[in-house]
C-alpha cells in the first residue's frame, strides 16, 4: 500500500477549496494506493459529502482530546468521526511550534482518535537545531515515547508522518530532506515503533514533496507514502502525484 496524503493547511479560500474538492472527485485512484486530503475544517463536511463513495478519504488537520464539552473553538475526534472523517493529523509541527501543543496534548489526541475510530497520523520530526546537533534520533525517540506510552495500538490504528521541521515548505520552495536521509529516519522510526506495537505502522515522509521529487522518496522501501503540504492544493500537481502513487 502506498499512501498519498495532502495537508491543505489554511492555504485556500472556501471557493478555492470547493473547486479543488470537485476536481479531486473526478480523479480515480487505482492500484494499491491510499489517498486522503486534509482540508481546512470549514470545508471538511463539503469534502466528506463530495468524496463519499469515492477513492479519496478525508482527514482532519487537528482534534481536541475530549469528545464534547466547554471547549470554545475546539473540534473533537468524536465530532469528526460523526462527520465521516477517516484520519486526523496529530502533533503537526505547526501545531507544536505555533500553537504550543505539548507532547502530553499529542498523546491525549492520539488516544482520543483511536477511541473515536479515527486513524491518527502522528507527525514527528527534528528541528534544524536538532539536526545540526546530531540529535535527530534522540528527538524522534522522545516524540514517539511521549505520544505512544500507555496507548494501545491495534492493526490499522496508527500512521506516522516523519516531517523534519526544517524541510517543511511554508508555502513555497522548501529544503527537502534527501530521500536517503528520509529512509534512514524511517528505518529508525520503524524500529522504535516496533517496541510499542506488533502491528505494521506505515511511515510517511513529509516536507517539500512535489510532483518532481515524490518518486525519489517512494523508491525507498522504508517510505510507505508521503504527506504533501503546499503542492497538494494544486489540482494538476495532485493528479500527477496520484499517477505516481498508483504506479508505484
Ligand atoms: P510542505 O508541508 O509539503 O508544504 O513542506 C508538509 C506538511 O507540513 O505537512
Amino acid at each position: 500500500m502506498t499512501y498519498l496524503f495532502g495537508n491543505w493547511k489554511m492555504y485556500s479560500t472556501i471557493a478555492e477549496s470547493h473547486t479543488l474538492i470537485d476536481a479531486i472527485a473526478t480523479m480515480p485512484v487505482s492500484g494499491d494506493a491510499s489517498v486522503a486530503v486534509f482540508p481546512n475544517p470549514v470545508v471538511t463536511q463539503y469534502a466528506v459529502d463530495k468524496l463519499t463513495d469515492h477513492d479519496t478519504a478525508v482527514g482532519a488537520q487537528n482534534v481536541i482530546w475530549t469528545p464534547q464539552g466547554a471547549y470554545t473553538g475546539a473540534t473533537s475526534a468524536h465530532l469528526y468521526a460523526e462527520m465521516g472523517v477517516t484520519y486526523a493529523l496529530v502533533g503537526h509541527s505547526e501545531r507544536r511550534h505555533i500553537f504550543g501543543e505539548t507532547d502530553e496534548d499529542v498523546r491525549k489526541k492520539v488516544a482520543a482518535c483511536i477511541d473515536a475510530g479515527i486513524i491518527p497520523v502522528l507527525c514527528i520530526g527534528e528541528t534544524k537545531e536538532d539536526l545540526d546537533q546530531g540529535k535527530t534520533e534522540y528527538r524522534l525517540k522522545k516524540q514517539l515515547q511521549k505520544a505512544l506510552d500507555g496507548v494501545s495500538i491495534l492493526t490499522d490504528q496508527l500512521i506516522i508522518a516523519y516531517e523534519p521541521v526544517w524541510a517543511i515548505s511554508h508555502g513555497g520552495e522548501g529544503t527537502p530532506c534527501t530521500p536517503e536521509q528520509a529512509a534512514t529516519a524511517h528505518a529508525y522510526i520503524k524500529k522504535e515503533v516496533a517496541t510499542y506495537t506488533d502491528t505494521h505502522v506505515p511511515v510517511l515522509y513529509g516536507g517539500s514533496v512535489s510532483p518532481t521529487n515524490i518518486a525519489s522518496y517512494l523508491g525507498f522501501e522504508e517510505v510507505d507514502g508521503v504527506l504533501v503540504g503546499h503542492a497538494s492544493i494544486d489540482a494538476d500537481a495532485w493528479k500527477q502525484m496520484i499517477d505516481v502513487v498508483t504506479n508505484t
